[in-house]
């Protein structure tokens, strides 16, 4: 691996890139902020983030992904190749780059990814699949003849995979991920309590105060909205009992798409999960309880990974050295090669 390598992870919720042996250098919000008027690019990331509903008519401060797709392709190259510059700088020496995109875009997504990547100037760009990258990222050897079952709960999806011989066996992606759990948030407090709340502010409680294993109506926090009913801002407590029962059904309908691929898979590929257990990355791995309730309801061991909100961006950095022996992560290998 070369010090210049990048490995970027590009989430719907966060980007994260690695580089060479320094490992993860940088984790921010995909977030762009554009210039309607100059038509360039203000700031990306952690800047561009405040900018979200602040901004003055000719500038926009947008996630250019959203659900786990591109939703405005234009702003994500910009997006892609602002980042990319910002830790390449100037350098002389054309980085070769691995980028993880979601489960869900289009073939012509593809090629406007690693468009972006080849316009910062990168010698080489590779696509690698989301759990191929997370079961790397988590240190599974997967290129051996065994199962390895991994789920990824991210931002916009969640990507359900079972993984033999560096390959994809079964696998489901669904559009039900931690924006979904907010807004589920935020429907329950609506109609229970009549207040409006913002998004930040659900991600905010179901951060606080989930509890799959054994909510506690004693276990609170304060929380501020606007009263649909006389119009003004409001605070009122809820309990972890509040969030448990907003969030239950999306939490199992991701747990019913566990299932469902698990019923898919082969029998000894079964064996090999029961005995290593499913692997848990994504920054959904961090809901509280979930291990534990998906280890009762699948009857199989469930692990998160260190530090679940990197690992899919440490093993993009880590599949440089393994380019050649990879199978289903680099199908498009040859495609992109070369500009
Ligand atoms: N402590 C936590 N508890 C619960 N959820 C959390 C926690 N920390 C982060 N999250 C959630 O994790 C999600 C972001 O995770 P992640 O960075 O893995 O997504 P992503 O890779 O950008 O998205 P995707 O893989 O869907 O494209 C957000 O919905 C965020 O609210
Ligand atoms: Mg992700």
């Amino acid at each position: 691996m070369a010090n210049m390598d990048i490995g970027i992870d590009l989430g719907t919720a966060n980007i994260v890139m690695t580089m060479g042996r320094k490992g993860v250098i940088l984790t921010e919000p995909s977030v762009v902020a554009f210039n309607k008027k100059t038509k360039r690019v203000l700031t990306v990331g952690n800047d561009a983030y405040k900018m979200i509903g602040r901004t003055p008519e000719y500038i926009v401060a947008i996630r250019p992904l959203a659900d786990g797709i591109i939703s405005d392709e234009e702003m994500t190259q910009c997006m892609i190749r602002e980042f990319i510059l910002k830790v390449s700088g100037r350098q002389l020496v054309k980085p070769r780059i691995i980028i993880c995109v979601p489960s869900l875009i289009t073939e012509v997504e593809n090629r406007a990814v690693v468009e972006a990547a080849l316009s910062a100037g990168s010698r080489k760009v590779y696509l690698i699949k989301e759990p191929i990258a997370a079961l790397i990222g988590a240190g599974i050897k997967i290129s051996k003849a065994r199962g390895n079952m991994v789920v990824d709960i991210g931002g916009g999806t969640v990507d359900v995979a079972v993984i033999s011989l560096s390959g994809i066996v079964t696998s489901n992606s669904l559009k039900v991920a931690g924006n979904k759990i907010d807004q589920a948030i935020i429907k329950y407090i609506t109609s229970k309590y009549k207040v409006l709340i913002g998004e930040k502010t659900a991600e905010l409680a179901k951060k606080e105060l989930t509890n799959l294993e054994n909510p506690h109506p004693q276990n609170t926090t304060i929380i501020k909205g606007r009263s649909l009913i006389s119009g003004m801002p409001v605070q009122l407590e809820i309990s972890e009992v509040d969030v448990y029962n907003a969030i239950e059904e999306t939490i199992f309908s991701i747990i019913d798409a566990i299932k469902s691929v698990l019923e898919e898979t082969p029998p000894e590929l079964i064996g090999d999960i029961y005995d290593n257990g499913i692997i848990l990355t994504g920054g959904g791995a961090l809901l509280g309880g979930l291990p534990k309730l998906m280890s009762r309801e699948l009857g199989v061991r469930t692990i998160v990974a260190d530090d679940p909100i990197t690992c899919v961006a440490k093993g993009t950095g880590m599949a440089f050295r393994s380019l050649d022996s990879l199978l289903d992560g680099f199908e498009y290998v040859s495609q992109y090669k070369y500009r």
